[in-house]
């Protein structure tokens, strides 16, 4: 392990949960930021994500929830998208996160959805120990946090049903390798996956993030929320440039133990 990643992966450890909640806490009260995620996204989820309507439809049709069904979202964060699917659904839905300030709003928001929708404090790193398991397992945007994708896919697959399924959002730059150490994982751990490429998509996403926000960025000021402004554009332009030097890919992948 590089220096500079064992420091990255310690500040994370240290202050991941507690930078993500605040993040959290400042998306979903600002007014500018939930019309910036219905521009962005199609819908407002108050997303930390990269998943517009497309993504999350087809997403959703992959999955196939059938009411009742149990299914775990990892690093849910707000818990907005694992409440939507819920809805939709009416799939019993655990979501799962370490930043404490944004499953605590989670749980009061859905608190009329309980027992259908619940919301946990856990580490991707070391999960708690469940019940039951899983018909079906989620995580979006969520695994690049791990500090072992092995050691954690082994753990998530122990918690799934055998006809169950798993769904993983994933971005990677390429030639970086991220989507190479997925896939060895996700085969380590006994999983078959297919993958959706959603690059050309995403590409899609990051030119609006640049638009609507550059349209509302009067709005995040006159709020006091320059910082959820300027972040956004930062991001935008970095993952154009990526895009714009073909060495970016999203994939959604689809995990099951048989074929
Ligand atoms: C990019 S956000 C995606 C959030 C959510 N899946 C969504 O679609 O909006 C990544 C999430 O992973 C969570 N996370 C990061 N490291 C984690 C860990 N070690 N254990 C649990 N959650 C973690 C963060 O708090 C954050 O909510």
């Amino acid at each position: 392990m590089s220096l500079k990643f064992f420091f990255v992966r310690a500040f994370l450890f240290l202050f991941g949960s507690r930078i993500f909640s605040k993040m959290f806490v400042q998306c979903e009260q600002s007014k500018t930021y939930r019309r910036f995620c219905q521009g962005v996204y199609g819908r407002d989820l108050c997303q930390a994500n990269m998943v517009d309507e497309e993504q999350l439809q087809k997403l959703v049709s992959l999955a196939d929830l059938k009411p009742f069904e149990n299914v775990l979202d990892l690093g849910c964060g707000g818990g907005f998208t694992s409440e939507y699917i819920s809805d939709l659904t009416n799939a019993r839905l655990l979501g799962l996160d370490f930043a404490k300030g944004a499953i605590e709003a989670a749980s009061a928001r859905t608190h009329s959805k309980f027992p259908r929708i619940n919301f946990q404090v856990g580490d991707l790193n070391k999960l708690p120990k469940f019940a039951e398991k899983f018909d079906c397992i989620i995580a979006i945007d969520s695994l690049y946090f791990v500090n072992d994708l092995e050691k954690t896919l082994s753990s998530i697959a122990s918690y799934l049903n055998p006809n169950g399924r798993l769904l993983i959002f994933y971005s990677s730059k390429l030639g970086t390798n991220g989507d190479v150490q997925l896939e060895t994982a996700l085969t380590n751990a006994g999983l078959l996956f297919q993958k959706r490429d959603f690059t050309a998509n995403d590409k899609e996403i990051w030119t609006r993030t640049k638009s609507v926000a550059l349209s509302l960025k009067e709005d995040f000021r006159a709020e006091g929320n320059s910082e959820i402004y300027k972040s956004r554009i930062a991001e935008a332009e970095r993952n154009l440039q990526w895009h714009d030097e073909g060495v970016m890919g999203r994939w959604l992948y689809y995990c099951t133990f048989k074929s």
